[in-house]
């Protein structure tokens, strides 16, 4: 099969497209033919081996998280889907930039949704629902979303006003106006956060989901009075000290159900920014690595 690899650790310059082994799935997995596939941070944190200590990878390793595609072959064990079926997923750390990529978790694509759309629900929406989740109940309460025009922050909103919070967003001022098509109220992050706030919600924030990893977080926990009212999906070492919540992707099929579900209601639709070719993996990632991407970037296969 052709996929996108690296043969060591580096720069967007080790990536390449060849030929690679077919994979195979295991038991409780599945094999698609895949017709996109997702950038997502960690790909390029793996890829330069800033994380190798924790997230190591056999190289030479294919870049992707998550894909969409039609299902080919079905691992020992699993029930309710069928060769052909139309899925998106996540796989393991890597593998899933490549014709044919295994997922451990999955479920079916909402008839909605475009491949590209369905490429960047995979790993965005797990993660921003993990920290929804850790937040409790959202109907009536006001959440700030830190970081909300990226992947994990744009879902995490568009899913909280669906399940009926009043939304508040930090982004550039560039992305003002994608946040409000998101159903979130903009405002910018850093310096005079806390001031802005009092504009937007004179009863208070109750309720914080940081997806930007900037270092904002002991002011996003003085906003919400609680560490207990914080969630980071982002930046554990101040979670740790501060006591503020921590959330993680999981490769848990219900959580890509339920993101599915909200598509077939049209409450939660992916943003995609930019698709690029197979072959221009290596300016997809560039494009991730310079942190603004709005939405999704999506690679298609
Ligand atoms: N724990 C997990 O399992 C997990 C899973 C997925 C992601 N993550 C992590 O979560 C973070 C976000 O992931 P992602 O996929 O959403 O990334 P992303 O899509 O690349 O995020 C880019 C966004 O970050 C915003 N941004 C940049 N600087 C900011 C700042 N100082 N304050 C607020 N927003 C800022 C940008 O908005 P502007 O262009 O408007 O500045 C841009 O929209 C990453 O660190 C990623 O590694 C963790």
């Amino acid at each position: 099969m052709r996929a996108a690899r690296y043969h060591e650790y580096g720069g967007t310059e080790t990536l390449t497209v060849e030929e690679a082994p077919d994979p195979l799935p295991g038991p409780g997995e599945i094999r698609v033919r895949v017709a996109a596939a997702s950038v997502n941070p960690v790909d390029w944190k793996v890829r330069s081996g800033d994380v190798r200590d924790v997230l190591p990878v056999d190289l030479p390793a294919i870049p992707g998280r998550d894909a969409v595609g039609l299902v080919n072959t079905i691992g020992e064990g699993v029930r309710g889907v069928r060769v052909g079926d139309r899925v998106f997923g996540l796989g393991g750390v890597t593998g899933a930039t490549a014709e044919l990529a295994v997922l451990s978790a999955w479920a079916p694509v909402p008839a909605a949704w475009t491949d590209e759309e369905a490429a960047g629900a995979g790993l965005v929406s797990v993660t921003a629902l993990s920290g929804l989740k850790a937040l409790g109940p959202l109907a009536g309460r006001t959440l700030l979303v830190e970081g909300a025009a990226g992947g994990v922050g744009s879902a995490a909103a568009e899913i909280a006003v669906a399940r009926g919070a009043t939304v508040i967003g930090t982004a550039s001022e560039r992305n003002h106006a994608f946040l409000t098509s998101l159903g979130a109220l903009p405002t910018t992050y850093g310096a005079g956060l806390a001031e802005r706030l009092a504009d937007l919600a004179p009863n208070g924030v109750d309720l914080v989901l940081d997806a930007a990893a900037s270092g904002s977080l002991a002011g996003l926990v003085e906003i919400a009075g609680d560490p207990a009212h914080v969630v980071t999906v982002a930046d554990y070492r101040n979670a740790e000290r501060l006591g503020a919540l921590m959330a993680n992707a999981v490769n848990d099929s219900t959580f890509l159900a339920e993101a599915g579900a909200l598509g077939e209601q049209g409450r939660y639709v992916p943003r995609i920014e930019r698709s690029y070719p197979l072959e221009e993996i290596a300016r997809a990632h560039a494009h991730s690595e310079r942190g603004h991407v709005r939405g999704k970037i999506v690679i298609l296969v």
